[in-house]
């Protein structure tokens, strides 16, 4: 018992865990630990914390009701030191199923998963949610659904991990029983909150049925160097459930390597169906209605807002909390940048939408308040950069403001105004590959299938 809760405590202890990884790496080499830990069973009959090595199943699947679908990962809370991993399955009862994720740090682990060790402070368990396809909050007559969320802590900033997320009834003689587990999976965490070293990540927006054209491209983008994806919103068409399993599937071979967070679009017609499909950071003093609809995180030294932009009503509730999350990250000296997502665009010379005059009247004056460097957009399936811009006009240096909205969706034409820089026809389709390096950020906007640069842009602090 008590050896139990020495494996529990050092559970929560990074450095902990970073000891483990070495005992891991160092327990490959050997078969003599193959003494079986039965997590399930009377503590007493553990063998504590060491690592044991794992006998890959024939199948890592039993049970079809249990198949793991749609695994893909987020932040709630310190990208550095945590991820969640959520998925989905054909079953949509809470009963007999413990969401569990088994991982370990990357060194030492292969890629099958075979010599992935066990131990038990080297799983976590979760929760399942059921959410309802509907378009309201209120408990409907329609298809039910559920998301399993199993959140990693007390990991190491910048190391990779390896991971399967399932679940498995008990662990004997070195091998899982009943185990439904994914593919192995990938992450990285963030680098720690104020380090200045450098990382790069991917902006889009707007897929909108484009599944077809993600398939295509998925493998190429899933090899580009990046650290997470921000995505804009118009994620599909309408947004039934049927819809995110194709999307989640397209997207596939990137969401099984690296976090993804979301903003709504209009066509997340299903609000809570959108918000089931992602955990996402629950901010305080963001409206009860409005959980999960504003967010941050920092990054590094760069810290990330995505915001609700879909209703007046939604604009007008995350005003003092994106007043009170921006005052905070301006008096951060670890925070040298700030980056702003939405779905609408402040500033679209497309004639499809255009502007939005909401998120000009309540968000752009705090943007410029508190000198946010950098607003990313979709909705417009085109790309558009503006000169900075404040006031009204063009500046030396002011907030830009970037419409990136064809990732893969039917493009839509440029236009030009006052304060365009520079525009591109949605038909090419686009997406933005970011390099943040210090007090430097360089992002290039490219068409959908990466054989043209839309536009090149630096920013130096
Ligand atoms: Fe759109
Ligand atoms: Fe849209």
């Amino acid at each position: 018992m008590k050896r139990f809760a020495v494996i529990l405590a050092c559970f929560a202890l990074p450095a902990c865990l970073e000891t483990k990884a070495a005992t891991n790496a160092a327990d490959v080499a050997t078969t003599e630990d193959t003494a079986a830990v039965d997590i399930a069973g009377d503590a007493s009959t553990t063998t504590g914390d060491s690592p044991v090595a794992v006998t890959a199943p024939a199948s890592w699947a039993s049970d079809p009701n249990k198949a793991v679908k749609a695994v893909h990962m987020t932040w709630q809370h310190d990208a550095s030191t945590t991820v969640t991993v959520q998925w989905t399955t054909p079953a949509t009862t809470l009963d007999g199923y413990t969401p569990k994720v088994w991982f370990g740090p990357a060194s030492g682990a292969a890629d099958d998963g075979s010599k992935m060790q066990f131990a038990p402070a080297l799983t976590a368990t979760g929760a399942g949610e059921i959410y309802y396809q509907t378009i309201t909050d209120v408990t409907p007559d329609t298809p039910s659904y559920i998301t399993w969320t199993v959140e990693l802590t007390g990991l190491k900033p910048a190391t990779d991990y390896v991971f399967r997320a399932g679940t498995w009834a008990d662990f004997k003689a070195g091998a899982f029983v009943s185990p439904d587990l994914s593919d192995v999976q990938h992450v990285r965490t963030a680098i720690a909150k104020g380090k200045r070293d450098p990382f790069n990540l991917i902006l889009c927006g707007d897929s909108r049925g484009g599944t077809e054209k993600i398939r295509t491209n998925a493998d190429r983008l899933a090899k580009i160097d990046a650290a997470f994806w921000l995505f804009n919103g118009d994620f599909n068409e309408t947004g039934v459930q049927e819809q995110w399993d194709d999307w989640f599937d397209a997207m596939k071979p990137i969401l099984s390597k690296r976090p993804l967070m979301p903003v709504q679009g209009n066509h997340e017609f299903f609000p809570p169906t959108f918000y089931g499909q992602f955990a996402l950071p629950v901010e305080a003093g963001v409206g009860a209605d409005y959980k999960e609809h504003a967010w941050s995180f920092t990054y590094a030294n760069v810290h990330f807002i995505g915001l609700d932009s879909t209703q007046d009503s939604n604009v007008q509730d995350q005003v003092a909390w994106l007043e009170s999350d921006l005052k905070a990250a301006r008096a951060d000296k670890d925070i040298d940048w700030i980056i702003a997502t939405m779905h609408h665009p402040a500033y679209s010379a497309c004639t499809n939408h255009g502007s939005t005059d909401r998120v000009q009247k309540y968000w752009v004056p705090l943007f410029e308040k508190y000198d946010v460097d950098l607003i990313f957009a979709g909705h417009d399936h085109n790309y558009e950069r503006s000169w900075p811009w404040r006031a009204n006009a063009k500046v030396d240096k002011g907030p830009i403001y970037v419409v990136a909205g064809a990732f893969y969706a039917d493009g839509y034409t440029n236009g030009k105004d006052t304060w365009t820089a520079t525009s591109s026809h949605g038909n090419k389709g686009n997406y933005v590959e970011m390099q943040v390096n210090g007090s430097k950020i360089t992002f290039t906007a490219y068409s959908g299938d990466g054989s043209e640069t839309l536009d090149t842009y630096t920013l130096q602090k």
